[in-house]
Order: structure tokens, then sequence, then C-alpha cells
């Protein structure tokens, strides 16, 4: 959601913070803002849209003298996006200034009880009780008021506060919402996510809910909730500053769709050895393994669309039942779960609130976990009794792409690994399997190289304005991604629907003008898919078809078709999914849509 960066030195912190949102500017971007202390005052500079005008209005933060200060990238939950209610907010004396992420969620009592005492405020957030409630706390000792602050605050949040008493200092505070300290030589920092560290330092301190952390150019000093000195250890972040820059491409979402090989590569090929599938930090004994009578699989948007496609496969190679919900559902529905419940989370981000909510009902309820993550020490990774990270390296669009087909190699591999140590594999399945995974960045390429192709179906197909996706099976599943990818960057009306189920109501709305993506790569199911086209061309709508690259039949009865490289079937979602992301992606670009940044929606979803 919104995300937040500090810094603390002896060189202008203003371009620093600035160059810090871009970084961040994936997490929300209602407004932008940045407070610096010059010593004797805290000067503030904030403003709706986008960190560039941010950057405009500031010269690049050159009229932002001083060398401490704090930023915030706003996704907003309260209040509307304006200057107003952009961050940081400041306490009424000046001596504050706040940037959180999260939800403060007693905040319209603790306004009250502020009010009451005269205190005045100026936007409808609800960050501002802290700036205030700061200084009703302060009493001469920074520290002190930050606990005393934190000690009434209900909610998720990361804060970063500036002090201006003597010389300032900065505060960095964490409760359920990332927060990571950048250690530096002669200056320190914090963010929301690395990406925003990595040009700076690649020694990090991931701070735990409840502590918080004093920042000073010399020093970083990590506090308990009661101000007791805690030792943290320091990280160093594996990722290089060039994996979190466009590096040439027009968007991050076209650079992140064409990684995808190598992110394939790098989570899977490590794990893979004489032969065998190996995790590092997945180790059921015999007896833990057999026990398990289910799995559910537990995540929020395309992470849940990963955990479909993984429903699929796991069934079919471990027999094991898995049933796939939302996290914001499970959460709050009583699920029915035991210590023979193995629950799978899956997270890009590691810190989507509502899948940390699930993971720790199901674990009070006895369930082993294992989490499927690919940011390295967050929340998830940390909860969760086991964890597989994906390696697919920072995602900045957010629509994510090698995040979902990373998370579906794993789910694979996961498969095949319970598969095997269940007994339930034969020898030649199981190593016909591991060469089908050695041959996917090949074929996932060869999913690239149709977007030219997909290019120009994009241009002709993109004035549509409701598509479905229909699939079966596993083309079902992978219809689910396929169709949000689609909607949450261009904006179009799309739904997936089991191509089943369609003619039991959903083809009421199928006429003229409609366009259905058809996914048919499961081979089993062809015939009924074939009637289904038959029917929805039979209502007028025009059908793109998404095939193997050698069944010529579906082409024919087809408008429009993408040829996707033949694999393993249980691994093809991974090969189809990818012209799909290209077409969401030109389609997108044809209608002039921001496509890193869609209207309405945030990376990394840290509030319920
Ligand atoms: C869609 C998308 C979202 C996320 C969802 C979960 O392109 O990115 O639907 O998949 O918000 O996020 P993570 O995986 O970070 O838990």
């Amino acid at each position: 959601m919104c995300g937040i960066v500090g810094f603390s030195g002896t060189r202008e912190a203003a371009p620093v913070l600035i160059d810090g949102l871009k970084r961040l500017e994936y997490r929300g971007y209602d407004s932008a803002g940045i407070a610096v202390a010059d010593g004797e005052r805290i000067n503030v500079a904030k403003v709706k849209g986008y960190v560039r005008n941010l950057s405009e209005m500031t010269h690049d933060g050159a009229d932002i003298k001083g060398f401490l200060g704090v930023g915030h990238t706003r996704w907003a939950t309260h209040g509307a996006p304006n200057d107003i209610n952009a961050h940081p907010h400041m306490s009424s004396d000046g001596r504050f200034a706040v940037v959180h992420n999260g939800i403060i969620e007693n905040y319209a009592q603790l306004r009250e009880e502020l009010t009451a005492k005269g205190v005045k405020f100026v936007s409808d957030t609800d960050t501002e009780v802290v700036a205030h409630l700061l200084e009703e706390y302060y009493q001469g000792d920074a520290k002190k008021a930050v606990m005393r602050t934190a000690a009434r605050l209900e909610g998720s949040y990361s804060l970063g506060v500036v002090c201006l008493d003597g010389t300032g200092r900065l505060f960095a505070m964490r409760e359920q919402s990332p927060l990571i300290l950048g250690v530096g030589v002669g200056e320190n920092y914090f963010a929301s996510d690395v990406a925003a560290l990595v040009p700076h330092t690649k020694n990090v301190i991931y701070l735990d809910d409840g502590e918080f952390a004093e920042i000073t150019p010399e020093e970083i000093t990590v506090y308990d909730v009661r101000g007791i000195p805690v030792n943290k250890p320091i990280s160093r972040i594996a990722w290089d500053v060039e994996a979190a820059e466009k590096g040439g491409y027009e968007h991050f979402m076209l650079k992140e769709i064409m990684e995808q090989p190598a992110c394939f590569k790098a989570t899977v090929e490590p794990r893979i050895k004489d032969g065998r599938i190996e995790f590092e930090s997945f180790s059921l004994s015999d007896e833990e393994l057999f026990g398990i009578d289910r799995i559910i699989i537990t995540a929020c948007g395309s992470a849940g669309y990963a955990g479909q496609v993984g429903r699929y496969v796991i069934e079919e190679l471990c027999r094991i039942p898995v049933s796939v919900e939302l996290a914001s559902e499970l959460r709050y529905r009583n699920p029915i779960i035991n210590e023979k419940t193995l629950l799978i989370v899956i997270s890009q981000s590691g810190e989507t609130a509502d899948t940390i909510a699930a993971l720790k009902e199901c674990r009070a309820r006895g369930a082993r976990t294992l989490a499927i993550v690919n940011v390295v020490g967050s929340t998830i990774a940390k909860l969760a009794d086991h964890v597989i990270y994906t390696w697919a390296g920072p995602e900045i669009a957010v629509a994510t792409t090698k995040g979902y087909t990373t998370q579906v190699a794993v789910l694979d591999m996961l498969a095949i690994y319970l598969a095997d140590r269940l007994g339930r594999l034969e020898k030649s399945r199981y190593d016909e399997l591991i060469v089908a995974l050695h041959d996917m960045p090949g074929k996932i390429q060869r999913a690239i190289d149709l977007n030219r192709r997909v290019k120009r179906l994009a241009k002709r197909l993109c004035r549509h304005n409701d598509i479905y996706f229909i699939g079966r099976n596993l083309d079902y599943a992978v219809s689910m991604e396929g169709s949000l990818k689609l909607k949450e960057i261009s904006y179009i009306f799309a739904e997936a629907y089991a191509a089943g189920e369609l003619k039991h109501g959903t083809i009421a709305l199928v006429e003229q003008g409609s366009l259905v993506v058809t996914l048919a790569c499961y081979e089993p199911l062809l015939e009924k898919t074939m009637s289904n086209i038959e029917e929805v061309k039979a209502r007028g709508a025009e059908v793109l078809a998404v095939v193997l690259e050698d069944n010529r039949q579906i082409v024919k009865m087809a408008d429009e078709f993408i040829l996707v490289p033949r694999t393993e079937p249980l691994f093809t979602p991974i090969a189809q999914i990818v012209p799909l992301q290209l077409f969401a992606y030109y389609v997108a670009k044809e209608r002039g849509c921001d496509i890193d940044k869609p209207k309405n929606l945030a990376k990394s979803v840290t509030v319920e």
C-alpha cells in the first residue's frame, strides 16, 4: 500500500527521499510528500498525484534543505487523495512530522480525545492523530514520546517520525506492516521495501512487530516495546539495483514478463540436485507427511490463482484433497482445520494483510503451515513453519507476472516432491517430470517470442468492452489469471468462467461484440471445450483461442488464435499465461492506460 522512506546523514536528504519514493511508487500513487529537518524547522513539501509532481515542485528536492527526513507515497484509505491528506503530517507545534503505512484502527476515538483537548486537525487521515499524540507526550524525550504514542495505537502501522529536538532525530516503528532499516556508512535509512534501499546499501535490519528504531547518521538502535535495546542481526540483500530498475523497457511489467525464463530457472534449478527435488527449508517427517489428510491453499488475487493451478497438479499427483480459499474469507469462516491440515499460503510480497491473518488463524487451529513467498524476511516468511522462496527478484509492476509463474513453478515442484515421498509417483514418471522442468525456461522463452503476434492481436481486439475467459480444468485455472491481468491494467470488464458453467446463466450476456478468450490446451476435455466455442459463436461472440501449437482443429473454429508451445501437460499453465500477460499488456497500451500503476490498485495490500 503506502510506501515510506527515511534518511539520516550528512548530505541533503530530499533528493535521497525522492529517489526512494520513485522506487516505492508501485505501493501507491495518490500523493507524495517529504518532510526534512534543517536543524531549526521541519520543511514539508507534498502534493497530490505521482512522485514526479513532487519532484517537479521541489526541483528534484533541491528546494528543501536539511540532512534528515521522511517521505511517503500514498494509497488512500482515510480521506480523499489530495494535497492536504498527503503525508507527512505535522504536530501543531511543528516538532514532529509523521509518515505512515497501514491503518490506525482506533483513530476516531483518539481524534475525539485530542479534539476535546483543543487540538485542531487539518486532514481527514487516521495518521494525523499520531503527530498530535507525539506532541502531547513529548516532555523533552522523543524516545519516550514515541513509546507512549505507540502504546495508544491499535491497528497496523509502519511509521516514520522526524523529531526536531536539538540536532533532530529519526524514528521508525513497526506493527504488522513492513519496515526495513538500511545500514550505511555515515548515513542510515529506513524503507517499506528494499527497492528503496538497494542504491545505497545491501546491509539491512528487519524490524519485528512492536520494535522501533532510533536512527542517526552514525548509528541505528533498535528497541523492543519496553524501550530496551535489542540486538538485531544485519542481513544482506541479494537483489542488485538493476533488478529494481526498468533496464530500457518502457514498463516494469514488460521487463518482468521478459524475465520469466530466468526467474523460473532461478526458482527451480537450484532445487534439483542429481535429478531429485530438495527444498532447503521444507522438512516434514514421514509421520507428519503421512498424517496430512488435506491441503488448503490460501492467498489473494493472482497468488490465489496460482493456487488454483497448484490444486489440479497436487491432486493429480498426490491424490490428497486440495481446496483453494480466498484468504479474506477463510479467516472469518470459523474454518475446520486441525494438525492433519497442511496450509499452503502464497504471497509475492509476504505482506498481504488478509493472507497474514488467514495464516495466523489456521496456525492457531493447529495446521502445519508452508509459505510460498518472494520477499525474503517478509512477515509471512517469518510466521509460517516452513518457507519456500520464489526467486523472482523484485517485482515492481503492480500486476504480477513473474511472481505468479514462479509461484506456479514452486507448486509444481512441491506436488512432485510430495507425491514422491508419499510413494504415489512411479520413478519413470518422476524422472520425466524433472526433465520437463528443465525444459520449461526454453518453453517460456518460446511463449515470449509470441510477442509480436500478440501485439498485433491486441491492436485488433482492444476495443471490445466485455471479454470472457473460458476453459476447463487447468485451462480454467489459467483463465482466472488471464482475465484478472486484463481487467486490472486495461479496465475492460473481463471475467473467467469454467467453460461448462457458462450455459448455466452467464451465456445470457454473450452477444455480438463480446470476445470469448477460450483456453483450450487441456487435451482430455478438448471436445467439450469445442462445443462451448460453438455455443458462444452461435450467440455472435468473437473467439480468440489459446491452443497448443499443433492443434489445427480449434484454430479452424476460432476467429483468432495464439499457439502455445507444447510442454508437459501439467506445466502448460506456465507457458500459457505468458501470451495472456502480453495480451493484457498490449491491450492496456493501446488504450493508453498507465500500465505499471493501474488506477485504484497498489502492490502489497497491507490493509484489510
Ligand atoms: C494482481 C496482483 C494481486 C496480488 C494480490 C496478492 O496482478 O498482483 O492480485 O496477487 O494482491 O498479493 P501478494 O502475492 O503480494 O500476497
